[in-house]
Parts: C-alpha cells; sequence; structure tokens
C-alpha cells in the first residue's frame, strides 16, 4: 500500500493526517493552537508553536498508523491563508508573532490604499479587493513597527512567508524559501495573471523584494523533509491553501465546479478554469491549486461567521452544552417562527463587505423560543451561503457562462442534515456531501500524489470523488425566494443600525 502524508495547519488547530492511495484517512494526529489576542480586533498565533506542534502531530500520526518515515511516499501541505510570517534567514527566529488572517489592524492602511484610488489597480493584478484580511498590510504593519526590519529587509535579511513558507523553511531547514501559486494570490503582493510578485505593488508598499520567497505550482518539488525530523527524508511534493486545497479534494477541476467548506467560517470556491475573471457581485478571484504551467483560478467568497454562530449559542447564549445538540433543538420547531439572525459579529464579508455592521435579531414576538433562535442561527448560515452562489451564479452568466447546477459540501457543519437541505432549498440545486468531507488535507494528499506519480492524472482523483448523500430541492422556489427576500431585508437592516 501506497502512503501520503498530509500536514493540514489551520487557524484553531493543527493537524497531520496519514492517507492511502485510495484516499481513506489510516490515522489523524491533532493539536489545538492557542490564539493570542493582544487587543480588540488583532487576532496573533506563535509560529514556534505551530511548528513544534505539525512536527509532534506528524511524527505521531505516522505512529498512530503503525508506519515509519520510510513508508510515506510523499508529503503535501494545507495551511490557513493569508496569515502573515517574518523570520530571520541566519536564525530562523520569527521576528514577530503570525499575524493572523482574521486580525484587522491593517485596516487604515487599506483605508489609504482606497482613497489614493489604487483599488482597480490592485483588482486587476491580483483579483483581490483591498482588505485587512490578505497578507499585504499586514507584512507592511510588521516592517513598518519591529525596529529595524526595514533596515534588515534591505540586507536581505529577512524571509516574508505564509505558513506554508514557515512550515518549509523548517522542514528543510532552511533549505528551502518558497510558496505555491494559491497561497501567493491571498497575499495582494502576487500577479495572479503573470504568476509573480509585482514590483509595483511592492513599490506601493514599501516592501523589500529579498522578502519574497519562490513562487512554485501547488504540485511541484518543494523539498524534502529533513531525516533528522521525521527518521526518513520525505519529498514535499504537494502545497495549497486550504480552501484551494478543498477545492481540489473535492475534484473540481473544471470551470462551473464548486464546493463550499462549513467551519467557523463559509469558504465557497468556484473553478473558472482557465479564465481570469473578476467579479461584479461582491467575489475574488483567486489562482486554484495549479499542477503544471497552465494558470488556473477561481471565484471565492468568504462568511465569516458560520459555525461560529453555533459556538456562541453554545457558550455565550449557554443555549445547549454540545454544538451537536443544536440540530434536535432546531428541528423541535417546525422553521425559525419569523426569526431571522444575522450573525455580522465581525461584520459581513462576501457579498456585502461591511466591516462596521453588527449582528441583529428580527422578527422576535412573545412565543419565540430558543428553538427558534437555534433554527435562525443555522439558516443564517444557509442564508448567507446562498447569498453566495446567486453572487456566483451571476457573475458565471455575466461571463458567458451557465449558473451553478450543483454545490459540493464539506467541513464540520456539513454533518448536519437539517442544514444541507435547507441549503438545497435556498439554492434550488442540489447539495452534494461526498463520502470523504476531510477535503482540505485529502486535496493536499491528492497534489502530492499527483506530483509524485501516486496517481495518473486528475481524472483518476474525479474517479475517487463519491457521494454520500444528495439533498435535493424540495421547497416550491416561489417560498425559497420569499425567504431569501426575507434574508435581504434584515441585511439590510443591520446595516442601516
Ligand atoms: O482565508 C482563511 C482560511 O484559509 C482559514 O481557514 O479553515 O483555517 O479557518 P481555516
Amino acid at each position: 500500500m501506497t502512503y501520503i502524508l498530509a500536514l493540514d495547519q489551520g487557524t484553531s488547530s493543527t493537524r497531520s493526517i496519514v492517507f492511502d492511495k485510495p484516499g481513506n484517512i489510516v490515522s489523524v494526529s491533532q493539536q489545538e493552537l492557542p490564539q493570542i489576542y493582544p487587543q480588540a480586533g488583532w487576532v496573533e498565533h506563535d509560529a514556534r508553536e505551530i511548528w513544534r506542534a505539525q512536527l509532534a502531530t506528524a511524527r505521531d500520526a505516522i505512529g498512530k498508523a503503525g508506519l515509519s518515515a520510510s513508508d510515506i511516499h510523499a508529503a503535501g501541505i494545507t495551511n490557513q491563508r493569508e496569515t502573515t510570517l517574518v523570520w530571520r534567514r541566519d536564525t530562523g527566529e520569527p521576528i514577530h508573532n503570525a499575524i493572523v488572517w482574521q486580525d484587522r489592524r491593517a485596516e487604515d492602511t487599506c483605508a489609504q490604499l482606497r482613497e489614493a484610488g489604487h483599488e482597480s489597480l490592485i483588482l486587476e493584478k491580483t483579483g483581490l479587493r483591498i482588505d485587512a484580511y490578505f497578507s499585504a498590510t499586514k507584512l507592511k504593519w510588521i516592517l513598518d513597527h519591529v525596529d529595524g526590519a526595514r533596515e534588515l529587509a534591505r540586507k536581505g535579511e529577512l524571509a516574508f512567508g505564509t505558513i506554508d513558507s514557515w512550515l518549509i523553511w523548517q522542514l528543510t531547514r532552511g533549505q528551502r524559501h518558497v510558496t505555491d501559486v494559491s497561497n501567493a494570490s491571498r497575499t495582494m503582493l502576487f500577479n495572479v495573471r503573470e504568476n509573480s510578485w509585482d514590483p509595483d505593488l511592492m513599490a506601493l508598499l514599501d516592501i523589500d523584494p529579498s522578502l519574497m520567497p519562490q513562487v512554485l505550482p501547488s504540485g511541484a518539488e518543494f523539498g524534502a523533509i529533513e531525516t533528522d525530523l521525521l527518521g526518513h527524508p520525505i519529498p514535499i511534493c504537494g502545497v495549497a491553501g486550504d480552501q484551494q486545497s478543498a477545492l481540489f479534494g473535492q475534484a473540481c477541476f473544471h470551470g462551473g465546479m464548486a464546493k463550499n467548506t462549513y467551519g467557523t467560517g463559509c469558504f465557497m470556491l468556484m473553478h473558472t478554469g482557465e479564465s481570469f475573471q473578476t467579479s461584479r457581485n461582491g467575489l475574488v478571484t483567486t489562482s486554484a491549486a495549479q499542477v503544471d504551467a497552465r494558470k488556473e483560478y477561481a471565484m471565492e467568497g468568504s462568511v465569516f461567521v458560520a459555525g461560529a454562530v453555533v459556538q456562541w449559542l453554545r457558550d455565550g447564549m449557554e443555549a445547549f452544552e454540545k454544538s451537536s445538540q443544536i440540530e434536535a433543538l432546531a428541528r423541535s420547531v417546525p422553521d425559525a417562527g419569523d426569526v431571522m439572525l444575522v450573525p455580522a459579529f465581525t461584520g459581513l464579508g462576501a457579498p456585502y463587505w461591511k466591516a462596521e455592521v453588527r449582528g441583529i435579531i428580527t422578527g422576535l414576538t412573545r412565543g419565540t423560543t430558543m428553538a427558534h433562535v437555534a433554527r435562525a442561527a443555522l439558516d443564517s448560515i444557509a442564508y448567507q451561503s446562498a447569498a453566495l452562489l446567486q453572487a456566483m451564479s451571476r457573475d458565471a452568466v455575466e461571463a458567458g457562462g451557465k449558473p451553478l447546477t450543483e454545490l459540493r459540501v464539506d467541513g464540520g457543519a456539513c454533518v448536519n442534515d437539517l442544514l444541507m437541505q435547507f441549503q438545497a432549498d435556498l439554492l434550488g440545486i442540489p447539495v452534494l456531501r461526498p463520502t470523504m468531507v476531510e477535503t482540505t488535507a485529502l486535496g493536499a494528499a491528492y497534489l502530492a500524489g499527483l506530483t509524485s506519480g501516486v496517481y495518473k492524472d486528475k481524472e483518476e482523483l474525479s474517479s475517487l470523488w463519491q457521494v454520500e448523500r444528495r439533498f435535493e430541492p424540495q421547497m416550491p422556489r416561489a417560498q425559497a425566494d420569499a425567504l431569501m427576500a426575507r434574508w435581504e431585508h434584515a441585511v439590510r437592516q443591520a446595516c442601516a443600525e
């Protein structure tokens, strides 16, 4: 049997998973990642802690599988994207904690870029809208605020990287400073049309080119894990940001195929083939995982609060003890009884992009119970995702294509049947849940396996994808449209607050 190791470094946890060739999980090892909140709106991670946990889980996963490193054919890496780190090339020491993608400290810099009229330039080059979410302004913040950083950068003594680069630097003991196109495309410094760092954008933010990692396709030779770390060298042959990796793991390889990952937030990506399209409907354009010289793109929309609304009901409202209990509570009522919950705890992401908006609950009556609120909370995940999918379909049609015909789903909350049925009802298209919902890690394993010859081609990977359950829309269209209209009304109410 052939085995592949996937390193999956996410926002809340660090995991290592051993897959066999058919894509089954052989073993998993996971550690929670402590979050650092230095002040309101700031989120940091200790990069040394990330590395320690990644190495420990890799050793543990291989051990649990009853294997040794010499049994592992190749390794793939997938990671939280945009999170920004700078370290010294001589010692490998970070000069600051990693600034996490959720961190809003660079909003002022973004406002200045917008006021100076750089929006269309940045959109045309990077496919992104100017936002503190992306790495560029976080990197500028580090260079501006750490003593002597710009001077060291000018001397070529510092390295910038997203978490994939950091892990590869550590795994290769500083021999490789590299990233892949899908991670690079989230920095707002990468020209996704040319697949290269953009000198104009770097000059605009005063970022020295010597800081930047070399950019490779997502399926490539990224170096080998040093022998002393796991006992045997393992070639790193696949790297992708977690959302593009999930798109790959869902075998969405062609234009018009889309997936939605239901995690703390929701990330919906639609492959657009080899054509770079910018959205007129509030989405961003991003590089899909690329396995050869061909450029491939995806449209992406992010919902900032999805599964997090369930955590809030559990921890903040004390509505239940375990997240899994929400389904039974929500099912105890036939519907949300006119209650709408807009969970804009940290503003609204795509397609609304309203950073200043905060959450609201509407439609409360004397008869409203916690069950209605729980149902409205679950509904809000589906409403936000449906708004994204409608925006995607509009973009697809405006670009001369067809609206989406089905949605593949993954992530923790996709096990919730009630949510998935409501999602299909709102969308009016089937929602497909695969047998393997760990598609983020699987995507990295597939990339590594494809590059190292375990798999012949993408067709072989497509044949491994299997549906576990298909949720067909059951609600009459007029009713679904009326519900979406009520949702949009509630969003407008939140925005008017
Ligand atoms: O863009 C942020 C995303 O990559 C984070 O994903 O799964 O770590 O929350 P996750």
